[in-house]
């Protein structure tokens, strides 16, 4: 059984659908979510699956280092055998994403290569794009860069707003992460795209 740790800063959502699904018949199983605020109200909703939630708040350390030192022993602490970043809003070090090369997803609200970084869908909408949609792909020490597991579109509308072009993204975010998780657990690393 693959054991699975998930990395958030906010709502959560992705880690929710993640753990949903790996309750059911799924080769892997979180063991372990990890926020690096102490507000993130994903915490809450991880424990009220069942599924053990700690914070380690980045404000309490002077560096970077020292933050990821302790992630990395609270990781270690469960025998983390995968890592998802789900909405995590921290970079992390080139020898901690070295550390976990081929064995840290992470999800990117955009078509990478398209959009790396924030704002990603108030730069669709300014570009003109006709689409947008959301990436899961391997963690690298380049940000939002690594090979690609999967990609999932959506249309833009006339009227959207970076609000409701992200309410949409976010839509296909939960249905792309948990199916690129199950194929990725199971030795399956062909990009899937969807819908
Ligand atoms: C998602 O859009 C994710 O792609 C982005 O931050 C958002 C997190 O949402 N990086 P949630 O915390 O999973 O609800």
């Amino acid at each position: 059984m693959t054991r699975v740790a998930i990395l958030i800063s906010g709502g959560g959502s992705n880690m929710v659908r993640l753990c949903e699904s790996m309750a059911v018949d799924h080769p892997a199983r979180p063991v372990l979510v990890l926020s690096d605020r102490p507000d993130a109200g994903g915490l809450d909703k991880a424990r009220a699956l069942g599924v053990s939630a700690q914070a380690v708040d980045r404000k309490a350390f002077s560096d970077r280092a020292g933050f990821e030192a302790k992630l990395m022993h609270a990781l270690e602490a469960v025998s983390a055998d995968v890592v998802c970043l789900a909405g995590f809003m921290r970079i992390l070090s080139p020898a901690f994403a070295d550390h976990w090369a081929g064995r840290m997803l992470n999800i990117h609200p955009s078509l990478l290569p398209k959009y790396p970084g924030l704002g990603t869908h108030a730069r669709a909408l300014e570009a003109g794009d006709l689409e947008a949609g959301c990436t899961v792909h391997l963690v690298t020490s380049v940000l939002d860069d690594g090979p690609i597991l999967g990609q999932a579109r959506v249309p833009v509308l006339d009227e959207d707003t970076p609000a409701t072009l992200a309410e949409r993204v976010l839509g296909m975010e939960h249905k792309l992460y948990p199916a690129v998780l199950r194929r990725f657990v199971q030795g399956d690393a062909a990009p899937l795209y969807l819908p």
